[in-house]
């Protein structure tokens, strides 16, 4: 397949954007408009372009912890919601804001060649939002309007109904999230934060506009609006690091694997995106919630044998075992060997356990363990018997392991439920039908009498535009970030492990330089390195603070 082959639609980038950079005064405790002229209430710019304008910001300065918890004196410009797009179906959600570090502790900090971190604040493929955003880390996650299904469950990790703190919102820590916009711009790097479409909205004529492929293509629209606002725009366009959790980390990996591919360019064309590359440099991507239509085989591979969370029964198993064989059949199909350096070869429904084991589980829990005084771990070996401690390292079996972990999160199958209520179902609605099957497999076993027991015709190219393995496995694309950051909590039931390490194989495989590993008992959305993560930025990028 060809890449920016198309000839795309050239949008105007209008050059009004004042030339320098507007010098601004001393330190303000509180916010202060320093410009308001350029753009019009709704944040667009005033000629309807998507020309950034950089004297168009607000001071502010603000006491941020950084990954250790020490707290600095941050002081930085912030630009708040512009459109990245000429024709938003939603303002509200596809527009973008802008952090930029000025002073960290009075120290001036340079940040106009500064990595550019895209912080995506999705989660649940909800719609996201940052128009009201009056500082960095605001980005609210809307959770209104979820399904209410069995197979739908608030993912845990997040704050229940309504809006307020989000995936990166918040003030720190949200259920043990770090909010990792606020963490970049204390690490000094410029911080873009997108607004995004999501699954539950509608418009007046109940017709769902934010599902797939929305919040791809408006991610795709953002880097697009960087990148054709380069040098004026804060930052180096040529390294922009995306990250995300969970939904978010899906997307993100999405956003990376995809890079310029053209399958999105009709998508792009309509919304109005500028044109240019929406290629990104380097991807993070904690616990992505991705590789859909094969995600309900590998939940039942990985705990299919565990009890459910909500009814403390097993699910069925004859279900489970046909799942799990389309598991070993895809897994079969991908061709993909251990990390570099790994003994096992191809990686296979059988010897995906003892790889998983070796690679990341007992070294994860080794990390853990070694890391408590004495006594704790004396403790916790002694409440943990699947687990002995073997010169300094854990060893256990995957049976043990299973057995620890004790219970799965969700029902069966774990994302295109028969009953159409999980939150993938409605990812993939379209029109006014909230939610439809994505995968042959439930199709045919639908129970709501709604579905042809086929899937739409139009899914097989809606699951390419969502799925990084398509563009990683199928498409090789050279158009990928080469970077590539994956985690994921051990405890985190919300998918199977297969779906991250499977992910992490593809790009290792195809030669980028993947770090992957695993939080010992974590559960889902956690994220315990983010100074490592920033460390690693820096490192890909070649930054120096
Ligand atoms: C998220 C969690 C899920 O369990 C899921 O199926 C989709 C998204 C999330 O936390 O974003």
């Amino acid at each position: 397949m060809k890449h920016r082959a198309v000839n795309r639609r050239s949008v105007v980038i209008g050059l009004g954007a004042a030339a320098g950079a507007a010098a601004v005064g001393g330190i303000t405790l509180t916010a202060q408009a320093e410009n308001t002229g350029g753009t019009d209430s709704a944040g667009t710019s005033a000629d309807g372009s998507l020309v950034f304008d950089r004297d168009d910001f607000t001071k502010k300065t603000e006491s941020i912890a950084d990954a250790s918890g020490t707290e600095h004196s941050v002081t930085y410009r912030f630009y708040k919601a512009r459109d990245y797009v000429t024709h938003p179906s939603d303002s509200g959600h596809q527009s973008l804001v802008v952090s930029v570090p000025v002073t960290i502790d009075g120290k001036a900090v340079d940040a106009s060649n500064a990595p550019i971190v895209l912080a995506n604040a999705v989660g649940a493929y909800m719609p996201s939002t940052v128009a009201d955003a009056t500082g960095v880390g605001q980005a609210k996650l809307e959770m209104t309007g979820m399904g209410g299904g069995t197979g739908d469950p608030m993912p845990s990790g997040m704050p229940s109904g309504g809006t307020g703190g989000g995936m990166a919102g918040g003030t720190g820590a949200v259920n043990g999230m770090v909010n990792l916009a606020k963490l970049a711009l204390v690490a000094g790097y410029v911080v873009v934060e997108p607004g995004t479409r999501g699954r539950s909205l509608t418009d007046s004529s109940g017709t769902y506009y934010g599902t797939a492929p929305a919040v791809i293509v408006d991610l795709k629209a953002a880097v697009r609006y960087l990148r054709a606002n380069k040098g004026r725009v804060p930052g180096n366009v040529e390294r922009i690091v995306s990250t995300g959790t969970s939904a978010g980390g899906a997307s993100s990996a999405l956003l990376g694997a995809s890079g310029d591919s053209e399958i999105y360019e009709p998508y792009l064309r309509q919304a109005g995106a500028a044109d240019a590359s929406d290629a990104i440099f380097a991807t993070g991507a904690w616990c992505p919630i991705t590789d859909l239509e094969h995600a309900d085989g590998a939940y039942e591979w990985n705990w299919g044998t565990l009890p459910t969370q909500s009814t403390g029964k097993t699910v069925d198993q004859n279900v489970s075992k046909e799942l799990r064989s389309q598991f070993a059949e895809y897994q079969a199909s991908l061709n993909l060997r251990g990390l570099k350096g790994s003994r096992f070869g191809k990686i296979t429904a059988r010897n995906y356990a003892d790889y998983l084991l070796e690679h990341y589980l007992r070294p994860s829990a080794t990390k853990y363990l070694a890391a408590l005084p004495a006594s704790e771990r004396e403790t916790y070996l002694a409440e943990n018997t699947f687990i002995t401690w073997q010169n300094d390292r854990a060893v256990f079996t995957w049976e043990g392991y299973l057995a620890h972990v004790a219970r799965r999160k969700k029902t069966q199958p774990a994302f295109d439920a028969f009953d159409l209520s999980a939150g993938e179902n409605n990812e993939f609605g379209e029109g006014t039908t909230k939610a439809r099957h994505f995968t042959a497999y439930s199709a045919r076993n639908d129970t709501t009498g709604l579905s042809g027991k086929r899937v739409d015709s139009d899914i097989p190219e809606k699951l390419k535009l969502m799925n990084p393995m398509f563009h990683l496995l199928e498409e090789r694309n050279p158009h990928r970030s080469r970077h590539w950051w994956i985690r994921l909590g051990t405890s985190d039931t919300d998918t199977a492990l297969t779906v991250a390490a499977n992910l992490a194989m593809a790009v290792d495989n195809l030669g980028d330089e993947v770090d992957h590993a695993y939080y010992w008992d974590k559960g889902h959305a956690t994220n315990e390195d983010p100074g490592d993560f920033f460390k690693w930025v820096a490192e890909v990028t070649g930054h120096k603070s």
